[in-house]
């Protein structure tokens, strides 16, 4: 898969010195070509409904001792339509939930929070996204960004945190075949009822942490703005 970079030299030389290691089944190793970024990747099969997703980490090099509070994120929604997402704590509820979908060529992104399981409002703690790379075909999106301060969170009294230094986090996956309304404004779209979600136990493994994450982490722009 290709992503719109311009960093060719610095993937080459990443890519060159990239810890891809022999992996379990969960997770995999993923290295974008174009970037070099490495990822412990989790796949999410599709169901009759919905056509799957794919949700990778990377992280800086002291992740697995210390607990990180940003990652390089991959989110791969394996369908072209609708939206995908990510509950950073393993639960809709009280997690930092991030949710990305296809506008066009390009890709949207919103952090959303919610106590309820409703639909979630915009998370108003600080925590950025910021676009490395994507891609938009007729099959799916492929977003791969920087997520400052996404591994902890606070609003309105609900907290938490993914702790990277247990190599073990809770995740959680949405998917709906259904496109948020007003789709150019990203963090206000309203969103529907995912057709798919779950939760699962993402290990970590050193594959996913990296001396090159600063340099990874500079690629990155800010996303695309939004129009509401
Ligand atoms: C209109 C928007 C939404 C509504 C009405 C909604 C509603 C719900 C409901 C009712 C459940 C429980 C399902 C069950 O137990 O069978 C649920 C679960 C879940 N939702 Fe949502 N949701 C919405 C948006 C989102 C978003 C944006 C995300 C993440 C990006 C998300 C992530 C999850 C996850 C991971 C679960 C399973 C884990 C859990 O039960 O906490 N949801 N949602």
């Amino acid at each position: 898969m290709r992503f719109q970079s311009s960093a060719l030299t610095l993937a080459i030389a990443s890519t060159l010195f990239c810890p891809c290691l022999a992996q379990n089944p969960q997770p995999t190793v993923y290295t974008d070509p174009t970037t070099g970024i490495c990822f412990d990747v989790w796949d999410i099969p599709g169901d009759s409904k919905t056509g799957g997703m794919a949700f990778g980490m990377a992280l800086p090099s002291t992740a697995l001792k210390t607990d990180a509070t940003e990652f390089i994120g991959y989110l791969n929604c394996k369908e072209r339509q609708g939206w995908c997402g990510i509950a950073l704590g393993g639960s809709m509820t009280d997690s930092l939930l991030f949710v990305a979908y296809a506008d066009g060529d390009v890709v949207r992104t919103s952090l959303r929070f919610t106590h309820k399981y409703a639909a979630p409002g915009v998370y108003t703690g600080n925590a950025t996204v910021a676009e490395i790379a994507h891609e938009v075909t007729e099959t799916g999106i492929s977003f791969i960004f920087h997520c400052q301060d996404c591994l902890h969170w606070s609003q309105d009294g609900g907290s938490g945190r993914a702790s990277t230094g247990s190599s073990m986090l809770d995740l959680g996956y949405a998917q709906s075949v259904q496109d948020p309304g007003n789709p150019s404004c990203a963090r206000e779209a309203p969103l529907m009822l995912h057709d798919a979600q779950g939760t699962w136990t993402a290990m970590l493994d050193e594959s996913a942490t990296s001396d090159s994450y600063d340099q990874w982490r500079a690629l990155a722009n800010p996303t695309v703005p939004d129009n509401c």
